[in-house]
């Protein structure tokens, strides 16, 4: 690491991005890249905003993040990750950056009950899947790199699985949440802290990075809502072959890590404090976004 560092977060309006630059320890100044400085998925492009940023080091956040849509458009999904960290990388080794590339639990197919660690064998099954493996595969060119594999992530900035299931139970909807699905809930705040902690190491390599403890996409759901108070809303448990999608995912790609302990990184604090915290964000926002109360 060095002792003050330039560093160019892509992606920075994104949900992860955001905390990203917010959590900045003192020896590090963010750059924050969004799609307005460059479409990264283009070389001239991507050179031109991350070299402009003259990082030390790229905390490569942006994505291509539409599940379905990489499904349904598995080219563009291409583009915007393996392209696109292609065009990252690049940038850093031009620069001699180090890189840190944020990739996901998608890249494992998540049909053995055991838990997926760094040293797991990658086998995407979906075109998200593949498309994160080769941009990881792009990420690991770089002299000086390191991949953080997360999950299930949840925060204050974007769109995503506990915000989706509150917004419908407040407007009243019954839910159906898929049962089979296990995974590690990860809050963007905890996450980003966990990325500034690891580049205060000279690690390379993968590592995976999420908060404690495995749960079901029923398990959280039904947390959200007692957090939120809705814990009356009717919740049906169900497979996820009955969920309508045109994507198949994997249904216990649980993330843990064999390296973390070496590092010197203390492990994550449980997903159930991380939610609490998340839910006070949101009821705030709602108490906001009510009309006042006349008098
Ligand atoms: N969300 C999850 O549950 C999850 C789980 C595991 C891993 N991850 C990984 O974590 C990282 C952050 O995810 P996130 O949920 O924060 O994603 P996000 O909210 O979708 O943010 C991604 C950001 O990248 C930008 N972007 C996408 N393609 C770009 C391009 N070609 N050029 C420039 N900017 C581009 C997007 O801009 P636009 O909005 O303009 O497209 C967006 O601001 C990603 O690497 C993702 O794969 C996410």
């Amino acid at each position: 690491m060095a002792r003050f560092a330039t560093v160019a977060v892509t992606g920075a309006a994104g949900m992860l991005g955001q905390e990203v630059c917010v959590a900045v320890p003192e020896w590090a100044t963010v750059v924050a890249l969004t799609r307005a400085d460059g479409d990264l998925s283009v070389a001239a492009e991507a050179r031109d905003a991350v070299g402009g940023a003259e990082p030390d080091i790229v905390v490569h956040c942006a994505a291509y993040t539409d599940v379905d849509g990489a499904t349904r458009d598995p080219e563009s999904a291409r583009r915007g990750n393996a392209v696109a960290t292609r065009n990252v990388a690049r940038a850093c080794d031009e620069l001699g950056a180090r890189l840190l590339f944020v990739s996901t639990d998608y890249v494992f197919d998540g049909a053995s009950d055991r838990p997926c660690v760094e040293s797991t064998e990658p086998s995407p099954i979906n075109a998200y899947g593949r498309t994160k493996l080769a941009a990881e595969a792009q990420a690991a060119r770089v002299g000086s790199h390191m991949i953080v594999r997360t999950q299930w992530l949840f925060g204050p900035g974007g769109r995503n699985f506990v915000e989706a299931i509150l917004n419908a139970a407040r407007v009243g909807k019954s839910l159906r949440v898929v049962q089979n699905e296990h995974g590690h809930p990860t809050y963007t705040p905890d996450l980003a802290a966990g990325l500034w902690r690891l580049l205060e190491t000279p690690e390379q390599g993968i590592v995976h990075l999420t908060n404690s403890d495995a749960c079901t996409r029923l398990q959280l759901a039904r947390a959200a809502l007692d957090e939120a108070g809705l814990g009356d809303t009717e919740v049906a448990g169900i497979d996820s072959a009955e969920w309508p999608s045109p994507t198949r995912r994997p249904l216990h790609a649980v993330l843990e890590s064999e390296r973390l302990d070496t590092l010197g990184v203390a492990p994550m604090r449980h997903w159930s404090e991380a939610l609490t915290d998340y839910v006070a964000i949101l009821r705030r926002r709602w108490t906001a976004e009510q009309p006042p109360a006349s008098s």
